[in-house]
């Protein structure tokens, strides 16, 4: 389609004949010139100062028709500020603001003007740059319509990407072989304290990493990336605080055309709950593990319990005849004595020296002085030594059998303390002497057998904690309808850190075999059943007080 030869036609008042190279133009010339016109594949119209198009190409007239309900309006003779603001009275926002720089350029209050505007075709939309120039030669404008659709699709899709990389709560960066940072997400920037805004200058991918991780990155990560195109690992991220946050990171390395790297680009994600989750299951396993050992451990000690109940009451049998046998023994040995000494008056009655040197003979021979003299003794001793060992079985039974479908009875706690101690006295004699310092108690209503296990469990923590020549302290009060009971030893004391998790289940710091953990929590359930307290005090090498508090009445739910 040729236009330019149409403007004289359609005009009111005749334009200036078009000019090319400031020369009027000859038919030769208007022809190429309309030639080049049409050969631009970007739609142009040439407007005079009152806006009037004078002259369109090719392209003009197909975008009008494909993107506009109106061709005639944009051919030649139509005034384009008309067909411009009937657009804008019709709500387009663009329209208005072109109509407005069209303007502009036409008065020369602007060298130019841009700007870029969808527009919705049959199928798709798409967008162009309208550019307006004012023309050199004559008062006037060209209207260019550049098609940016694939540009702004460009555009479109780097922005959708750099909002999912600033939105991402993963660490991306990007820096160049030297380790210089160009570009860090807005998740990175935080953590590092920089800057938000995209424009915010970076840092050095040095300043990301403790000393160790950096070189690791420099020597191994960056080398594998560029060999292989990925390298990934776990290492350490420091924030603005210098706090280390381990991450899973990964390397990618970009080569420009020629092949050499160009840049590294990097993703890193924060693993600190995945590693919290990895140690809990980690100690949930270690827990369980432990659960195990000491099932094997209370099967072996119930197993132990039984036996020792057992031959206890095999020893109690021969201890019994044994214990009044010896009490007999003392008695006819007192008879015998009785009788060798009347016998020694009858003999010196009888004053035949001969007889009467043999018996000092035989007196002197067999010391026999010291024999009257021994004899009870002997048999007094292993009379108290008969009642040790009565009492020491008597209190292996009552262990062996504490808490099987014990009742609630009245105990003075006295007594409890003075057995169990007689049961730990192995475990203390050589380590510590023992102060049993009693004030009169009441007797309380408790399961003696569970309080028993209690107080041998804080009497042998006590011995443990004592190295050498120590204390073990045991007192007994009464206040305000409570019996208490206090252990005191001068031993290693428990650290700061350690007192809350004392009455952890399986909290030990015994070594493996010595101690599972247990015997406080097991104490703390026990003291809370029966309605009472239990408190700690703890100096580090001073000692450590265990305080167990009982209600005299008992709980309430005692049946
Ligand atoms: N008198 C004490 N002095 C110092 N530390 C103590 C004392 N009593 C308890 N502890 C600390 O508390 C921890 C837990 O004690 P607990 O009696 O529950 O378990 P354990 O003695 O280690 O093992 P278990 O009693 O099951 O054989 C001990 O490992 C120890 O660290
Ligand atoms: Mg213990």
């Amino acid at each position: 389609m040729v236009h330019i030869g149409e403007i004289d036609e359609m005009r009111a008042t005749p334009a200036r004949p078009a000019q090319w190279h400031g020369h009027a133009c000859d038919t030769h010339d208007k022809v190429l010139l309309e030639g080049i016109f049409d050969a631009i594949p970007s739609p142009i119209a040439a407007l005079d100062a009152s806006g009037l198009i004078v002259c369109v190409n090719h392209a003009w007239l197909s975008f009008a028709e494909e993107y506009t309900d109106k061709v005639q309006a944009y051919g030649v003779g139509n005034n384009y500020l008309e067909v411009v603001r009937a657009r804008a009275e019709r709500g387009d926002g663009s329209a208005a603001h072109a109509l407005v720089g069209l303007r502009a350029v036409l008065r020369g209050e602007k060298p130019s003007f841009e700007l870029e505007f969808p527009c919705q075709g049959p199928c798709k939309e798409r967008w162009f740059l309208m550019q307006v120039s004012p023309l050199a030669a004559q008062a006037g404008c060209v209207v260019l319509h550049v098609d940016i659709t694939a540009r702004k699709k460009m555009e479109q899709d780097k922005a959708r990407l750099a909002s999912i990389l600033e939105a991402t709560t993963d660490y991306v960066g990007i820096a160049d072989v030297h380790g210089r940072e160009l570009y860090a997400n807005r998740a990175l920037r935080q953590l590092r304290g920089l800057g938000l805004s995209p424009h915010d200058p970076l840092g050095n991918v040095i300043d990301c990493h403790p000393e160790s991780d950096y070189r690791k990155i420099v020597e191994e990560g960056m080398p594998e990336a560029a060999r292989m195109g990925v390298w990934s690992a776990e290492v350490a991220v420091r924030d603005a605080s210098g706090r280390e946050i381990p991450v899973h990171q990964l390397i990618l390395a970009h080569p420009d055309a020629t092949g050499k790297i160009d840049f590294y680009s990097t993703i890193m994600r924060d693993i600190s709950e995945t590693r919290r989750q990895a140690d809990e299951l980690r100690r949930a396993y270690d827990e369980l593990k432990r659960t195990q050992e000491q099932m094997v451990h209370s099967e072996k000690l119930a197993s132990i319990g039984q036996l020792a109940a057992g031959v206890a009451h095999e020893i109690n049998n021969p201890i019994g005849y044994l214990h009044s046998n010896l009490g007999t023994l003392g008695q006819y040995v007192q008879d015998v004595l009785a009788m060798v000494t009347a016998f020694e008056r009858a003999v010196e009655g009888a004053a035949d020296p001969v007889c009467r040197a043999g018996l000092e003979q035989a007196k002197r021979e067999t010391d026999f002085a010291f024999l009257v003299e021994d004899i009870p003794k002997l048999l007094e001793e292993s009379q108290e030594g008969i009642q040790r060992v009565r009492k020491i079985v008597q209190d292996l039974k009552d262990f062996a059998h504490a808490g099987d479908n014990e009742d609630w009875q009245w105990q003075d706690l006295r007594h409890s303390l003075k057995r169990t101690l007689n049961i730990v006295h192995n475990e203390l004699k050589y380590k510590a002497e023992v102060h049993l310092d009693c004030e009169d108690i009441p007797e309380i209503r408790c399961l003696p057998g569970q309080l028993n296990q209690v107080f041998m469990n804080l009497l042998v923590n006590a011995a443990h904690a004592i190295e050498s020549n120590g204390v073990v302290r045991v007192r007994t009060w009464h206040e305000a309808g409570w019996v208490w009971v206090a252990i005191t030893d001068t031993g290693c004391g428990i650290p700061q850190g350690v007192i809350d998790r004392i009455f952890d289940p399986f909290f030990t710091t015994k070594p493996v075999g010595k101690g599972t953990g247990l015997g406080l929590s097991i104490s703390y359930g026990i003291v809370k059943k029966h309605g009472g307290r239990i408190e700690v005090e703890s100096q580090v090498g001073r000692g450590t007080t265990f305080r167990v508090g009982l209600p005299v009445e008992g709980p309430e739910d005692a049946e």
